[in-house]
Parts: structure tokens; C-alpha cells; sequence
């Protein structure tokens, strides 16, 4: 069985105080027992990635970015590539997540070109999928997910275990509406017969689930079958929540 995966989205939140604090109560709260069960992750504003990474170490959690750019280096005002993002200590980068598809209108196609600069940098991408309410009400989560996932696959991911995908629901973001276990399960059944199609090991592929995961959920919710882990917004922000998910795994 794979080792769940915890990783925390803290999206553009906290300033340096903040950031400190946070991790002094990781640092303090984060047990030996968790860390057997679970590999944790955070992925904190890019900024804030060297201000987090000592103490990160420290408490042997891994660094994520939030997105990284679809080239290597050059005239991109405002980009930060992956490599820089190794450079910075980050094990993972979080690329398609339904803000940026949403806010920044990104494609698959250039969600796949992220994920691939992630690989040639040796960083796993988080490659996140999800339908929004109207797809799901039409019927059409599963078709919607299934091309998120054909377009948005790196061509050079070689194994499995080179990346995570996260299925993150749209509706069920920051608003409390947390998927039905039901429609979790099926859909994570879906994704991994998707993945089938595409890897020889695809039982290496940790899927997450993303969407209002709370330590209330969280244990229901990481027992089904495919569910590798989650990716958490909201509840990420503080140890207590997240490290009590976390104790879930
Ligand atoms: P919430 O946990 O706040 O719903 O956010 C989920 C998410 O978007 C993680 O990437």
C-alpha cells in the first residue's frame, strides 16, 4: 500500500509572522507516529518557501510551490521556474489547480507543460483535476476529469510514482460542501482506471482528494480505496487541523 500523502495548499495566505508561527507549531506538534503513517508536505506562498525551509527539515516535511512556470528561464516577468523551485528546496509543485485554470486561465495543455518542466527538474508535480457544479449537475464529471487527465498528463512522467494528481471537486473548495465518500470513491475509482491506460505501475500514482477536508471527514474520506492522501486549503493553516488530518492517514 502507498504511503498517504498530506500536503498542505496554504494558497496566498499568512505573511512572515505567520509563516513563523506555523511552523514553530508543526515543528512542535508533528509526532513520529504521524510521520510513519503519512508523508507530509506544505506548499506555502513562493516567497515564503525559504523564510519555511529550515524548519521544514527540521520536522522532515517536504516543500511545495503552488505553480511554476512552462519554461526554463527567460523574458517571463513574474514566472518562477521549477528549477528555481528545486533551487529553493521544494520536493513538489502544485500545477492546474482549478484557481489558476479559473483565474489565470490555464489550459491542460500548459498544465502539462508545468507538470513536464516539474520532472525535467526532478520535482513531483500535484497535477490537479475537478469538475465544477454545473459539470457534475449535466452529468459530465466523469468526462470532464477524464480530459483533464489525457491532456494534462506529462509526456515524461516514466513511473507512476513521478506524479500525484489530485482530484479536487470545484464546488467543494473553501466552501464546507466536502464530496460524499460515495462520489469520492467512484471518481477515484475512475482516475485510476484512467491512469491505467497510461502507466504500467499506475498503483504508484498517489491520488489525492482535495475539497474542504477537515479533521472531521478526513478519516472517512483517506479509508477509501484510491484515496492516497489529501491536499488541504483551508484546514492547513493551523498545526492543530492539520496535523489532526494528518493523525487520520
Ligand atoms: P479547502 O481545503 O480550503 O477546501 O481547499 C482545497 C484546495 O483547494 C487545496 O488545494
Amino acid at each position: 500500500m502507498l504511503k498517504k500523502l498530506i500536503a498542505g495548499n496554504w494558497k496566498m495566505n499568512l505573511d512572515y509572522q505567520g509563516v513563523d508561527a506555523l511552523m514553530d507549531d508543526l515543528v512542535e506538534q508533528l509526532s513520529p507516529e504521524t510521520l510513519e503513517r503519512a508523508d507530509i508536505a506544505i506548499c506555502p506562498p513562493a516567497l515564503y518557501l525559504s523564510r519555511a525551509l529550515e524548519r521544514a527539515q527540521q520536522a522532515e516535511i517536504s516543500l511545495g510551490a503552488q505553480d511554476c512556470a512552462d519554461q526554463d528561464n527567460g523574458a517571463y516577468t513574474g514566472q518562477v521556474s521549477a528549477a528555481m523551485l528545486a533551487d529553493a528546496g521544494c520536493s513538489y509543485v502544485i500545477v492546474g489547480h482549478s484557481e489558476r485554470r479559473e483565474y489565470n486561465g490555464e489550459s491542460n495543455a500548459a498544465v502539462k507543460a508545468k507538470a513536464q518542466k516539474a520532472i525535467a527538474h526532478v520535482l513531483t508535480p500535484i497535477i490537479c483535476v475537478g469538475e465544477s457544479d454545473a459539470q457534475r449537475a449535466a452529468g459530465q464529471a466523469e468526462a470532464v476529469v477524464g480530459q483533464q487527465l489525457k491532456e494534462s498528463l506529462p509526456d515524461n512522467a516514466e513511473q507512476g510514482s513521478d506524479i500525484v494528481i489530485a482530484y479536487e471537486p470545484v464546488w467543494a473548495i473553501g466552501t464546507g460542501n466536502v464530496a460524499s465518500e460515495d462520489d469520492v470513491q467512484a471518481m477515484h475509482a475512475f482516475i485510476y482506471k484512467q491512469l491505467s491506460e497510461r502507466f504500467d505501475d499506475p498503483e504508484n500514482v498517489r491520488i489525492l482528494y482535495g475539497g474542504s477536508m477537515k479533521p472531521e471527514n478526513a478519516a472517512g474520506l483517506l479509508a477509501l480505496p484510491h484515496v492516497d492522501g489529501g491536499l488541504i486549503g483551508g484546514a492547513s493553516l493551523k498545526a492543530e487541523s492539520f496535523l489532526s488530518i494528518a493523525s487520520c492517514a
